[in-house]
């Protein structure tokens, strides 16, 4: 409870919630009463997305796919640095996505002091935004139901079947599957992509060992996750996900030099063998894993949501099928944030 208490002090949410209350007039309103059906109460969907200095063109597009996609109401949590706060809240505030329901929460990285080596081959995956996924429960109080989602994602699909994922009784959260897709082997294979526990965890460590999971079991991606706050304050995940963040600075338990490692390796140890799968399709993974196109542009159009985990950012160069993510991307008003493209 004090490591709570703790933990709510430091994480200052300053939450500005731009009150686009829907002005139904009163004759809507009658009907909206009437109307027995669920669908008609517009549940609003809570949304997890960080926005980070330097890519913050990266929620601003993730941001409005989902938007654009959409008829549900949903609810944007958008968390920052202090520093990087007033910037994407001038870009949503001076471009379409004015019309979008957010709040704004600061992540004070304190939080995280004591709990994150410093040695990883990619210290861009150090970024304390990264550990936001981990303190969900922290950040939203009053729904029970929440979406995460990286920002290096593009819906395309609605979001409302996102948020309908079933969650067996008992799973605090919903990823999907390192092995549910056929073309996963041949990533696998071509581009050495890791889809194990085998390449999150070290295997040679007596605590890794002690765990009884066997190497070979699918890993599965949090960079979209569907939770239920109620089950994850009742398990104590996040007190389970920060011990193994410490042991890892004890320990140097988690395979360093995979990418997503440092954020995936102790949720793969606290949900092993106790999460629900998400749709395949709303979850199309490592667009950023090769500067090579490995999938066909029909399969990425049926696709629901498409994430480029990997170091071939769409917002970068090279990377592949960038007029995908380019078509939801909105320029920096105050010209800050700026494409790399070939030809600039
Ligand atoms: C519908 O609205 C009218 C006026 O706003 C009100 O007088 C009436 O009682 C309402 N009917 C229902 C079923 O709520
Ligand atoms: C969340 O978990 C609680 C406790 O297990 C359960 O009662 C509730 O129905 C779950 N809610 C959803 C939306 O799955």
């Amino acid at each position: 409870v004090n490591q709570i208490l703790l933990l709510l002090l430091v994480l200052t949410v300053c939450a500005i919630l731009y009150n686009k209350v829907h002005q139904v007039p009163s004759a809507l309103k009658n009907e909206t009463v009437d109307l027995e059906s669920p669908e008609e109460m517009e549940e609003e969907i809570p949304v997890v997305i960080c926005a980070a200095a330097g890519r913050m063109g990266a929620a601003v597009a993730a941001i409005s796919s989902i938007y654009s996609n959409t008829e549900a109401n949903v609810l944007f949590y958008i968390v920052g640095l202090k520093t990087t706060i007033p910037h994407i809240r001038r870009w949503i505030e001076n471009s379409k996505l004015k019309e979008i329901k957010f709040k704004v929460v600061e992540f004070n990285p304190m939080v995280l002091k004591g709990k994150i080596r410093q040695d990883a081959s990619r210290p861009e995956l150090l970024q304390p935004l990264n550990f936001v996924r981990f303190y969900l429960p922290l950040l939203i109080q009053k729904h029970e139901k929440v979406i995460y989602l990286d920002d290096d994602i593009i819906v395309q699909g609605d979001i409302q079947e996102l948020y309908d994922t079933k969650l067996a009784p008992g799973h605090a959260a919903a990823f999907s599957d390192d092995c549910d897709l056929p073309s996963t082997h041949e990533m696998v294979r071509s581009v050495g992509m890791q889809n194990t526990y085998m390449g999150f965890l070290d295997y040679r460590k007596q605590a890794i060992r002690d765990l009884g999971i066997s190497p070979s079991t699918c890993s599965f991606n949090p960079g979209v996750i569907v939770a239920n706050m109620t089950e994850w304050k009742h398990q104590r995940i996040t007190k389970q996900l920060e011990k193994w963040m410490q042991r890892n600075v004890e320990e140097n338990l988690y395979s360093s030099t995979l990418g997503g490692g440092v954020a995936t390796s102790p949720m793969l140890i606290v949900f092993h063998g106790k999460y629900s799968t998400i749709n395949p399709m709303w979850h199309i993974r490592h667009l950023g894993w090769s500067p090579d196109a490995h999938y066909s542009e029909h399969f990425l159009q049926e696709a629901k949501l498409l994430h480029w985990n990997g170091r071939y950012k769409p917002w970068d160069y090279p990377s592949v099928h960038t007029d995908l993510w380019e078509n939801w991307f909105i320029p920096d008003p105050s010209g800050k944030f700026k494409l790399i493209r070939p030809d600039s």
